[in-house]
């Protein structure tokens, strides 16, 4: 089959490999119809997150049909309409029971290397790193689906596009979890570094738990206006200070709520903390750039929340912790635990209270691949997200 693979830094190519077979009992396959590019495959794509191997098979945005079961699977069948998740999970182990679906216990198959470099192993994911148990991904034709009976979301086989179901997977419960943890009151604002399709999501998220008001930041024109669309208020970081106008907008006392949108990657061209990061990371004596989380913690209010879907891998640099601490701040991170959201979120798609396909601006067949991922990371053409078809009916 066709996949894109991972062969270094800055070269995904779209590769013939080996087609997924069933190799435990309890897992499915299925045929991708759609597949997305995530900004956390950029981190990969830069080679900033360890565990990466030569010949990985990228992606873990992605839907289809079941096309294959093994013996011990029970709740799916074959012709049946899935999401798959990004996080593998068992659906039985203590923390998956508890709804922390992105620590389950039990999926990741290098659990020796997630305790050592973490302290303790989290879940299986698919496409990122030997550190999340070296699963291939979905960006391509076929998907093996391990632990299939609670590793999967079922949509229904309507009028619904893939484009409107898709982002059930990853990027739709990211945002909305980050707005969850900010435990928004109708008081509060929420101010949302970034304006990506994590952003995207978590601002209109925001909005319909009810948020007096929101704040995006970015400095790319088409995501800005995508936000404004979607009910936010804009800074551009290259035009305006981002502190001064948050004070402003919220008659100084800073916003209840932060939401860290960014992660690891965040660019800030005149600020002096981050040319340092950038120049750290350069030469590895650095892992992230951490420029979002020291301007949250300056101008949260105090007592507020500091939420961060924004992926880290290593260690932080110079962040005023003391300010975090004597303010009182609250923070929340963590990848999605996504099928605890799954069911309302796929309520509100049905009752058009939001279609997630506002954020796709590319729609092409995989073999375009390596060339979305470079649009992608460059915001060149307008990009915002993008959509791959590996079988068919891609459109531009
Ligand atoms: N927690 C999870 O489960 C989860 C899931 C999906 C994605 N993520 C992470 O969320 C983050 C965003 O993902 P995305 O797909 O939207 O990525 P993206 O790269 O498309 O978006 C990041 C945006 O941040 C903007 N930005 C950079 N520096 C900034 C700054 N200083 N201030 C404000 N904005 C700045 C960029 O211009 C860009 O628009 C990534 O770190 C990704 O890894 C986490
Ligand atoms: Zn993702
Ligand atoms: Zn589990």
């Amino acid at each position: 089959m066709k996949a894109l693979v991972w062969h270094g830094k800055e070269d995904i190519r779209c590769d013939t490999v080996p087609d997924p077979t069933i190799e435990d009992a309890t897992d499915a396959i299925i045929k991708v119809t759609s597949c997305a590019i995530c900004g956390s495959d950029l981190h990969l794509f830069h080679n900033f997150m360890p565990g990466m191997r030569k010949g990985d098979v990228m992606g873990h945005e992605h839907m289809g049909v079941v096309v294959e079961v093994g013996s011990a699977v029970k709740k799916l069948r074959i012709g049946e309409r899935v999401v798959i998740p990004f996080t593998i999970i068992c659906g039985e182990c203590e923390q998956c029971r508890r709804g922390f679906y992105s620590v389950c216990e039990r999926t990741n198959r290098n659990r020796k290397l997630g305790d050592t470099v973490f302290g303790h192993s989290t879940a299986g994911l698919f496409g990122y790193t030997a550190l999340t148990g070296g699963y291939a991904g979905g960006q391509a034709e076929y998907l093996r689906v391990p632990f299939a009976d609670a590793t999967h979301i079922k949509v229904p086989d309507n009028d619904l596009t893939d484009e409107q179901l898709l982002f059930l997977g990853d990027i739709f419960p990211t945002g909305w979890q980050a707005a969850v943890q900010c435990d928004i009151q109708p008081t509060d604002t929420v101010a949302v570094w970034g304006c990506g399709p994590v952003a995207q999501f978590a601002i209109r998220s925001a909005l319909l738990l009810g948020a007096k008001q929101v704040i995006a930041i970015d400095n790319l024109p088409d995501r800005l206006s995508m936000a404004r669309a979607g009910g936010a208020i804009t800074i551009n970081f290259d035009e305006e200070s981002v502190l001064d106008r948050l004070q402003e907008l919220t008659q100084g006392k800073g916003p209840e709520k932060c939401i860290d949108a960014v992660g690891m990657e965040a660019h800030a061209a005149r600020s002096l903390d981050s040319m340092l990061d950038k120049a750290k990371q350069m030469v590895m004596l650095g892992t992230d750039r951490p420029h979002v989380l020291r301007e949250m913690m300056y101008v949260c209010r105090p007592a507020g929340v500091l939420s961060v879907p924004g992926v880290y891998g290593g260690f932080l640099d110079k962040i005023p912790f003391g300010a975090a601490m004597n303010k009182g701040l609250t923070i929340r991170m963590g990848q999605t635990h996504v099928n605890r959201w799954t069911p309302d979120l796929l309520r509100r798609i049905e009752t058009r209270q939001i279609d997630p396909s506002f954020v796709v601006t590319h729609n092409v067949p995989l073999e375009q691949g390596p060339q979305m991922y470079k649009t992608f990371r460059d915001k060149s053409d307008g990009c915002i997200k993008v959509v791959l078809k590996p079988n068919g009916n891609g459109r531009h």
